[in-house]
């Protein structure tokens, strides 16, 4: 994909304008003693986590150093997510609480960024009701940073900047990404598909992807550094490659990943089901390194409210799937997401989602409750669900899918599991890692084997994850 002639300029500008105020901070730091810090709160999902890590690594290019603490820090930055209402008022609460930061450290520089910044009616809020932040910009302007932040710091006003076009492939020239274990990579950006309820489609822009040997370099490199897993991320990963000078599919494209020697467990999200190819179930089955795990979206059951959705396909296409898939890889684990309340939901609806449910006995799910989002096709349906009958039939769906979760961690007792060890438990003072299907495994043992896949006997099934103990290899 081609580069706009302003995305051309600010990326030929921005290395000239990340030295300026990287030797700005080295003054500081000579009357100070001490480096600027900075600190960067991620809402939303991994393409938020993702730009906010470009973010990061040009930051630290630039002399700051990370803090925990907002108290301490001379830049925050929030990197936003509107896809649920709670979403945004998280973040609103949030940026309220700066102000009497702002009022105690003037010097402070405060920043939004992300998909909340992408709606105009967002914008004009935080014009008017949040005048201490300094910067906003949208998904489309993550370059422009050095370039935003200049200005900022110089003009002592505040600085707009959110592009409202379909979006670039910019890849990532300032890469010093961290060492980790398990990393996610973006094969795509943006989606087509306008699920009606959906708002990603407007603030993250058209679908596009990155060329295959970037993708492929990018993980050759990860895996040279130490990272054992890889997870391929897209908002819809099967159509990955359509849109290339020289298309590729996704199952070619996971087929090489997978073939790339270090690579010792890959995963991919998110598929959609109108568009998740046999050939892409066939390689999983090929491969001992791709993870026996599907993350595949059904939303809801029944065919009008799927048709409603936007979602394009039926409960019998999705079935399909899940008997080919479970057909080739008789252990391969299946989670979903669900929304409840979406408008027009009926009774009968739910009976149909709790029939499905039965029948697929998923292994996770994310169930959310329907949220009207502006400028989205449901939100001007008239056909809303009130509030109380929402919620009621959340609770329904979720018990039955936590007893459904919890007699399948049952039947892992006594199973000797594979584990990746990824670190300590925050609960308590065990190790912790996920198994090949995504299942969470706790066990004691030491830290040295953390960053090793380990063999564990499962000996307490419990709701939402397994426990046991170490088997000697
Ligand atoms: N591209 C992915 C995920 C996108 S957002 C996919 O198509 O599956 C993650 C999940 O948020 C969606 O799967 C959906 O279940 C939920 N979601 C999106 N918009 C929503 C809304 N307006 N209200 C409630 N849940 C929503
Ligand atoms: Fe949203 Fe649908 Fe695109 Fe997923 S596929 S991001 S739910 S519009
Ligand atoms: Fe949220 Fe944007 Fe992701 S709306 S879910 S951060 S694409």
């Amino acid at each position: 994909m081609k580069l706009s002639k302003e995305s051309k300029e600010i990326l030929a500008n921005n290395d000239q304008l990340i030295e300026s105020i990287r030797h700005d901070n080295m003054a500081y730091f000579t009357t100070h003693g001490r480096k600027k810090k900075y600190l960067i709160l991620t809402y939303g999902c991994q393409m938020n986590e993702h730009d906010s890590e470009k973010l990061a690594a040009t930051l630290e290019t630039m002399g700051y150093e990370a803090t925990p603490f907002q108290t301490d820090a001379d830049l925050i930055l929030v990197n936003t997510c509107c896809v649920r209402e709670n979403a945004e008022l998280k973040v609103y609460g949030k940026i309220g609480t700066f102000k009497t930061l702002k009022e105690k450290n003037p010097d402070l520089i405060i920043g939004i960024c992300g998909c909340m910044m992408q709606q105009d009616h967002v914008v004009q809020e935080i014009k008017k009701k949040y005048r201490h932040v300094d910067i906003v910009f949208g998904t489309h302007n993550v370059h422009n940073f050095p370039g935003l932040l200049n200005e900022a710091m110089t003009s002592k006003h505040s600085v707009v900047q959110v592009w409202d076009i379909d979006g670039e492939v910019i890849e990532n020239t300032n890469s010093s990404r961290k060492f980790e274990l398990k990393a996610f990579v973006n094969i795509m950006y943006g989606c087509n598909n306008f699920c009606t309820y959906c708002i990603v489609p407007y603030t993250r822009g058209r679908e596009r992807s990155r060329e295959k040997e970037a993708i492929l370099d990018e993980i050759k490199t990860l895996v040279k550094d130490g990272t054992k897993e890889i997870t391929l991320l897209g908002q819809n990963v099967n159509s990955y490659g359509k849109t290339l000078d020289n298309p590729v599919s996704f199952a070619e494209l996971l087929e090489d990943v997978a073939n790339i020697e270090g690579v010792k467990r890959l995963k991919f999200m998110t598929s959609h089901p109108k568009d998740l190819s046999k050939e892409v179930l066939e390689v999983m089955a090929k491969h001992d390194n791709i993870s026996k795990y599907l993350h595949l979206p059904v939303q809801a059951a029944s065919n009008t409210l799927l048709k409603s959705m936007n979602r394009g396909y039926t409960r019998k296409d999705y079935m399909e799937i899940i008997h080919y898939a479970r057909n080739l890889m008789p252990e391969v684990t299946i989670s979903t997401d669900l929304i409840i309340g979406f408008p027009g939901e009926t009774d009968q609806d739910v009976e149909e989602l709790l029939d499905l449910i039965k029948e697929v006995r998923y292994d996770s799910a994310f169930t959310f409750i329907y949220s009207q989002r502006k400028g989205t096709p449901a939100d001007e349906m008239t056909n809303q669900i009130p509030d109380d009958i929402k919620h009621e039939r959340f609770n329904n769906v979720l018990n039955s899918i936590n007893e459904i979760i919890y007699e399948k961690n049952l039947a892992c007792n006594d199973q000797v599991v594979q584990v990746l060890v990824e670190g300590h438990s925050k609960k308590d003072d065990t190790l912790t890692g996920r198994t090949d299907g995504n299942r969470t495994v706790h066990f004691l043992g030491d830290e040295s084997l953390i960053g090793e896949f380990v063999n564990v006997r499962v000996t307490q099934p419990k709701k939402f994850s397994l426990y046991g103990e170490l088997v000697e290899a």
